[in-house]
């Protein structure tokens, strides 16, 4: 819920300070976990364990956003006919887009990845996460503004993916172009904007992802 913007109220924040080696520690620990991400786009039917996804959904959930609005909403499909008309309308979007719309500029950039129009992940994977993003609040029926949702609902994103990798899980960031299928299929309100559809699950055995090299640190940190 949205706090009533007139009276602040504060309470006793619970903060841990840590020592400096465990600080080290935790830091060094989580950037090895976290390096170890990577987007999966073949995934076994296996089914996730119950309760996983709502804890990394809750961990989401969680994140900052513009004015404390929570812009967002986390919609899982596991339905296997929801899937399928994902998966068809996904393709169908997608078949326009590789023959139309992709400059070749795009074409060459995704080469690399060996992506195409066929996304047979949005089945296979045992459950989709759609992120739709709030344009706009509604408070009593009125429609209330928010603020800097793109940012607060990537911030959210960039936490469920983190959350699921944790978990033991993994998934791919997916966005088809354009995405308003999702809002019809999904059944969701005008306000609600499908932000990124992510399948979630368990690599499928001998699973393959292209061999990509991340920028080295001293090439994205600088220090002023
Ligand atoms: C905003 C965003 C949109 C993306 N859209 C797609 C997509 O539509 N299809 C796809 O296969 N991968 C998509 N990706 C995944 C990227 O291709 C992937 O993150 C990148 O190649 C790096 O690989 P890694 O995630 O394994 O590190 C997207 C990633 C981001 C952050």
């Amino acid at each position: 819920m949205n706090q009533p913007s007139s009276e602040p109220l504060f309470q006793r924040l619970e903060f841990a300070r840590l020592e400096p080696e465990v600080m080290q520690a935790r830091a060094r620990a989580w950037s090895e976990c976290i390096q170890g991400r990577r987007s999966v786009r073949e995934f076994s039917s296996d089914p996730i364990p119950s309760g996983v996804l709502d804890a990394c959904i809750q961990a989401a959930a969680s994140a900052p956003s513009g004015a404390h609005r929570q812009p967002w909403t986390f919609v899982v499909v596991t339905s296997a006919a929801k899937k399928r008309a994902i998966r068809l309308a996904a393709e169908a979007e997608e078949q326009v887009f590789w023959r139309e719309k992709i400059s070749p500029e795009w074409r060459r950039a995704l080469g690399p990845l060996g992506v195409d129009e066929h996304k047979p992940f949005l089945e296979a994977a045992p459950a989709l996460i759609v992120v739709f993003r709030h344009v706009h609040g509604l408070e009593d029926g009125h429609k209330v503004a928010n603020y800097y949702t793109q940012e607060s609902v990537g911030i959210a994103v960039g936490f469920l993916l983190c959350a699921l990798h944790q978990a033991g899980l993994a998934s791919l960031t997916h966005t088809p172009s354009p995405m308003g299928f999702l809002q019809t299929v999904l059944e969701r309100p005008a306000h609600e904007r499908a932000f990124v559809l992510i399948p979630v699950g368990y690599p499928a055995r001998d699973c393959q992802v292209p061999a990509l090299v991340r920028k080295p640190l001293d090439e994205v940190r600088l220090f002023a």
